[in-house]
């Protein structure tokens, strides 16, 4: 099954120069050739990395495939930055392994052409240019001048290409950090947090480069916070939690299995309403105007309501986003929490507070300094950390 998707994407790619090369075979890869199931993928079996007392990656097993984008995603912490080290060989896996085209990093005598990696953009000589970069990592590699102009171009910095790099913003360096995963043309490509400084137009740039490179048929494996970009990006999640795997799984059946879904209904006589749904034994339960009836089609209860001549004025179906879906399955493994101010130790608050003794009343709605619209009474920017839709 898996041969037959890659030899699909290979056909599809008749006219690329590396594809060819694949196919007719390097001269690294004639005679000991890894078999093609296992071509353009990263494989993790059993990997585990201990520092001192931190089990910070706890036998993880997954295969990153190719033709999609695989989202990696878990809190702060989790081992994604350590698992993606260990996958390049910069760090030793003190048990298990990871093989990418079918053999260990160390075994890969030109690694550009098999994986290109962006996991640390300041990971560059600040003192040389983009251009300079990018020539000593193609002339180390047997990797043509002429692919230095093309990456560049590929990530918008050919403006600045012979500007050092460190009076790079952090979205140029990051910008100059893909054109180094991107510069040996690699069927494989691994993002730490790509879009980390990247401007709107940024992320929205990467975001269609990362797909692109999957619908040629290349692998790309892609860590983020950001869950909404990870929705619009990524067709496969692999999710872990203290360095242990939480869920390997398409983006749709994760969402599904790690969330609510409900219908929120809203009428003039929401009583009334309350009592019908409860009659008909579905469960419901108020939110402010609206009621949330949980495992119930939003076709039937409209025609529920219609049958007892209920008016609504809302009848929604309500999709989880990814955000709650992996805020529900990682709540557990969270290590590091935020904490809103009515957390914050006493002599903290004391000191923050005037000198009455009481709590400062915000500003008034609308002027500067005032709570956005909507935010629920004592509510400050980082009390929604936690889902208040998540089940407990
Ligand atoms: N070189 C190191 N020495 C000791 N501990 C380390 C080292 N590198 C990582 N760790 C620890 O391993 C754990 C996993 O860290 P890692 O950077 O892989 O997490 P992460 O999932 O990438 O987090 P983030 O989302 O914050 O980038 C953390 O507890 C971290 O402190
Ligand atoms: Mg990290």
């Amino acid at each position: 099954m898996l041969s037959a998707d890659v030899r699909t994407v290979v056909r599809s790619r008749s006219g690329d120069r590396r594809t060819r090369c694949a196919l007719s075979g390097t001269p690294e890869m004639r005679g000991h050739r890894p078999p093609l199931s296992v071509l353009y993928m990263i494989e993790s079996e059993g990997l585990t990395k201990r520092y001192g007392d931190k089990l910070a990656v706890d036998g993880l097993t997954f295969t990153v495939r190719p033709g999609i984008v695989t989202g990696f995603l878990g809190p702060n912490g989790a081992g994604k930055s350590t698992t993606m080290r260990m996958m390049l060989d910069l760090d030793h896996p003190t048990s298990g392994q990871v093989r990418i085209d079918g053999r260990h990093y160390r075994q890969l005598s030109n690694p550009l052409a098999h994986i290109g990696a962006l996991l640390d953009a300041k990971a560059v000589h600040g003192g040389r240019s983009a251009f300079n970069h990018l020539l000593c990592l193609a002339q180390s590699n047997g990797i043509p001048r002429a692919r230095v102009h093309e990456v560049l171009d590929t990530v918008g910095l050919t403006g600045v290409a012979k500007k050092r790099s460190n009076g790079f913003s952090l979205g140029m360096g990051q910008r100059l950090g893909i054109a180094g995963a991107l510069l040996g043309d690699p069927e494989i490509l691994m993002f730490d947090e790509p879009v980390n400084g990247l401007d709107p137009e940024g992320i929205h740039w990467i975001r269609n480069l990362m797909r692109g490179l999957a619908a040629q048929g290349r692998t790309v494996f892609v860590s983020s916070h950001l869950m909404s970009e990870m929705a619009l990006t990524a067709d496969h999640l692999i999710v872990i939690g203290q360095g242990r795997l939480l869920a390997d799984t398409s983006m749709a059946q994760f969402i599904r299995e790690n969330s609510r879904a409900y219908v929120r209904m809203r009428s003039p006589e929401r009583e009334r309403l309350l009592d019908v749904l409860r009659d008909a034994g579905h469960p419901a339960s108020p939110a402010g105007e609206a009621v949330e009836v949980d495992g119930v089609s939003a076709a039937d209860l409209g025609e529920l309501a219609a049958r007892h001549r209920i008016v609504l004025h809302e009848l929604s179906p309500q999709q989880a986003s990814l955000e709650e879906a992996f805020m529900q399955l990682t709540a557990g493994s969270v290590e590091y929490h935020a904490h809103s101010a009515e957390q914050r130790p006493m002599t903290e608050q004391r000191s923050a507070a005037p000198e009455d003794g009481l709590p400062e009343a915000p500003p008034p709605p609308g002027t500067p300094g005032a709570p956005p619209p909507g935010t629920p009474p004592g509510g400050g920017w980082g009390a929604g950390w936690r889902n208040p839709k998540r089940r407990s």
